[in-house]
């Protein structure tokens, strides 16, 4: 009998992980919500079994619904900036939270999300995919070894461009947050990899952004202009860090690089897939190294598995992503992306843009394991996404052009 049974919640990008859910012993999908259900059709004729799933276009039917029918576990893919305040909902009502990025919109929601762990004591994790992907686990793997000496420097990049007709689509309403969202907030992709390889966390974030001229010509439509922006963070170890949001440079699609003083690795870029570049100095290469080698990344993850990964998307970290959370629900093994680490990116990406609006301001990221901390900004709720009817923007999502 599958332990987990799950709820799904959005059933856009809800879709990947619908097929992934399906195909696993421990879990049972027992329901999935989405307001445009319409979303399912191509998933339906690809799969008998999604007949027998309970479907729901509101969210307290599927709440109330769905527990009656044994759910236990929700995973959110719903809007991007909406996710802590649905996590919660569902953590009241007694299910463990699997959410898409990014675990909170607000400060006053990193908080609440906390608390609301904390209080109930059910499970949540971020569904943070890229910093398990095959190549990025290698990356760990090898800052884990300690061949890189003392790490003194990281930085990761995600970017997503795409044609006018791409961005329509995915930005499907004029209040749809794609065309409100700053460019530093969609922030995990970049740092989540850099978190887990060199477990550090954020402690202060310093940003820039830089318009695109190309952007700017669909202002009307997609507010949000700027091309990229750079966060630039002092880590808890020492370390500093920079990465981005998620930006629309005409750049490779993602790339990370760890340095320490002895060694440094790389992946993504044109390193090639699965693949990850260790360099060393003359000065500090042990006798059996090459000052430069490309390691195919070997993760010691059984064939089954390794294939199961390949087709998941997003180099393996879909499926991985799974596992985690069967680990972590049904056996009690911890994620790398609890809630502390999660609010931690939220608040960068959320920081970092005032530090954007301010020519670089330094901004003091709160440990919100700690209570005084979080009562800098429990009350802070400044947003750049506007609700359903247009209202509640009290930050600009872009810079302001050419200044
Ligand atoms: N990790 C990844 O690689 C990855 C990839 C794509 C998207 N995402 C994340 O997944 C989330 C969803 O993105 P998306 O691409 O599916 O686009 P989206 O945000 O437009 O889709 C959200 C879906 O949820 C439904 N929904 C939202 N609120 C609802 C409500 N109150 N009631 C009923 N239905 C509701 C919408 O109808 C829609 O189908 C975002 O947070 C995004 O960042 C992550």
């Amino acid at each position: 009998m599958a332990g987990i049974k799950i709820g799904v919640f959005g059933a856009w990008r809800g879709n990947s992980y619908i097929r992934l859910f399906l195909e696993e012993e421990q879990i049972e999908l027992v329901a999935i919500c989405d307001k445009n259900l319409n979303e399912l059709d191509d998933l339906e004729n690809e799969s008998d079994e999604l007949e027998r799933v309970a479907k729901f276009t509101d969210f307290d039917e599927f709440l109330s619904e769905g527990k009656k029918l044994g759910m236990n576990a929700v995973f959110l893919a719903n809007y991007f900036h909406q996710h802590a305040s649905y996590a919660i909902k569902c953590l009241e009502a007694g299910m463990n939270v699997i959410s898409e990025c990014t675990a909170a919109a607000t400060m006053k929601e990193c908080v609440e999300l906390v608390e609301c762990v904390e209080r109930t004591g059910k499970k949540y994790m971020l569904a943070e995919n890229y910093p398990f992907s095959t190549s990025n686990i290698m990356l760990n793997h090898l800052v884990e070894s300690g061949k890189l000496g003392t790490l003194l420097y990281a930085e990761g990049e995600y970017n997503h461009s795409g044609t006018n007709e791409e961005l329509a689509r995915l930005t499907p309403g004029k209040y749809h947050w794609r065309a409100w969202m700053p460019r530093t907030y969609y922030v995990t992709h970049a740092m989540g990899p850099l978190m887990f390889a060199t477990k550090a966390m954020p402690r202060y974030v310093s940003a820039r952004a830089a318009h695109s001229d190309l952007l700017y010509q669909i202002r009307d439509w997609r507010h949000n202009y700027d091309g990229c922006a750079i966060m630039f963070c002092e880590m808890d170890n020492g370390m500093i860090a920079r990465f981005t949001g998620c930006t629309a440079m005409a750049s490779d699609y993602s790339r990370y690089r760890v340095v320490g003083d002895i060694a440094s690795v790389e992946c993504g870029g044109n390193i090639g897939s699965d693949m990850v570049r260790l360099f060393y100095f003359n000065h500090t290469k042990p006798e059996n190294e090459e000052n430069e080698s490309f390691i195919k990344a070997d993760i010691g993850e059984p064939d089954e598995s390794a294939q199961k990964a390949k087709s998941a998307g997003h180099g393996g970290g879909d499926f991985r992503v799974v596992q985690n959370m069967i680990e972590y629900f049904l056996n009690g093994v911890d994620p790398f992306f609890d809630v502390y680490r999660s609010v931690a990116m939220s608040a960068t990406a959320i920081l970092g843009w005032r530090s954007c609006l301010n020519h670089g301001e330094n901004l003091l990221i709160p440990d919100f394991r700690k209570k005084e901390e979080r009562d800098f900004v429990r009350n802070d709720d400044l947003t750049p996404f506007p609700d359903e009817n247009g209202n509640g923007i009290t930050l600009p999502c872009a810079l302001p052009y050419n200044e």
